[in-house]
């Protein structure tokens, strides 16, 4: 009798914004713009890569394998979000809340190792020119990659299992925009200090040292771009350099002020600020300021587009 008292929860209700009911079709409007725009700069990242032989180098493969997680990480968070924006509350099934928190640790966790291993290979590329293709050949490539979207897997299988154990006896409102690991832990009706002790720890080994290594890489390729002469593209190099660490700041340092403690005293309006940058901008700059401000990509998109019209003109003939 009491056990089934115990995980009486069998739904959840998603709040959204629903303190400022005034807002919440305002930002509908302006998350489904930011939903389509980032769907379309990945999608452009992932055809023109494909597409492109001349591309298939580590450091477009591993944007790539970035822009596949930024559309997954979207797809998993923006439509669900959507629909809490337009209804006053809604009803999420515990499943569904489950799966939704397991896919956003997967691929949340697979793009901090993903920024981590770009951020080693551009390091490589640009400290150690000459050995760069023995540091990064294929097999330490490969490995790269097939290390991030792992790691991803055990982060989210480890750390959705074990919230899931956890008995839930109601009240059943999360008061944030989509399932994730710190709203739904404040509802278990358990003592949950060793998952806290565990959430500590995993976020300094998934965030915190991944992010730590990023910064250490951009310094040394900050230091190598201040040691080149004026006239080779100085300027560019470092404000593409500086784009990057902002965005990665922006990630990590979000990601970690609510994974490190997931039972934090930050209002619950902060903890949906604090998760709108790394799902909602995130996904939406990664296009922008890794690919499209890039000369190389710029030139295979031209080159694939005037491909296309030729095939049109082909084709009216
Ligand atoms: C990631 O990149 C590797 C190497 O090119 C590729 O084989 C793999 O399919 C990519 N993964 C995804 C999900 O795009």
């Amino acid at each position: 009798m009491k056990r089934q008292n115990q995980s009486s929860v069998v739904e959840f209700i998603l709040l959204g914004f629903s303190d400022f009911p005034e807002l919440q079709g305002q930002l509908f409007g302006v998350f489904l713009v930011v939903y389509l725009v980032t769907l379309m700069g990945n999608a452009i990242i992932i055809v023109v890569i494909s597409l492109e032989q001349s591309l298939h180098v580590p450091m477009y493969l591993f944007l790539l394998n970035l822009s596949v997680v930024d559309v997954s990480f979207s797809a998993v968070i923006m439509p669900e979000m959507l629909v809490v924006l337009a209804t006053e509350k809604t009803s999420i099934s515990f499943v569904s809340c489950f799966a939704q928190m397991y896919f956003v640790l997967f691929f949340g966790g697979t793009e901090c190792f993903l920024l981590g291993a770009m951020a080693y290979d551009r390091f490589a590329a640009i400290c150690c020119p000459l050995s760069y293709p023995v540091i990064m050949n294929k097999k330490v490539f490969m490995k790269l990659v097939i290390f991030s979207w792992v790691s991803g897997i055990m982060v989210a299988t480890m750390q959705t299992s074990w919230v899931f154990s956890f008995p839930f006896c109601g009240p059943n409102e999360i008061n944030h925009l989509f399932c994730e690991t710190p709203p739904v832990l404040e509802l278990a009706c358990a003592d949950t200090f060793m998952f806290e002790i565990y959430a500590f720890t995993g976020t300094i080994l998934i965030i915190m040292v991944p992010f730590l290594l990023i910064l250490l890489s951009y310094t040394r390729i900050l230091f190598a771009i201040l040691k080149m002469p004026l006239t080779t593209g100085r300027q560019k190099a470092f404000s593409t350099c500086a784009s990057h660490l902002t965005s990665v700041t922006l990630f990590y340092g979000t990601a970690s002020m609510t994974y490190l403690q997931p039972k934090s005293g930050y209002s619950p309006e902060t903890k949906k600020l604090m998760s709108l940058a790394y799902t909602l901008l995130t996904p939406l700059l990664n296009p922008l300021i890794y690919s499209l401000r890039n000369s190389e990509m710029k030139r295979a998109l031209v080159k694939l587009w005037r491909r296309k019209v030729d095939l049109h003109t082909l084709w009216l003939c």
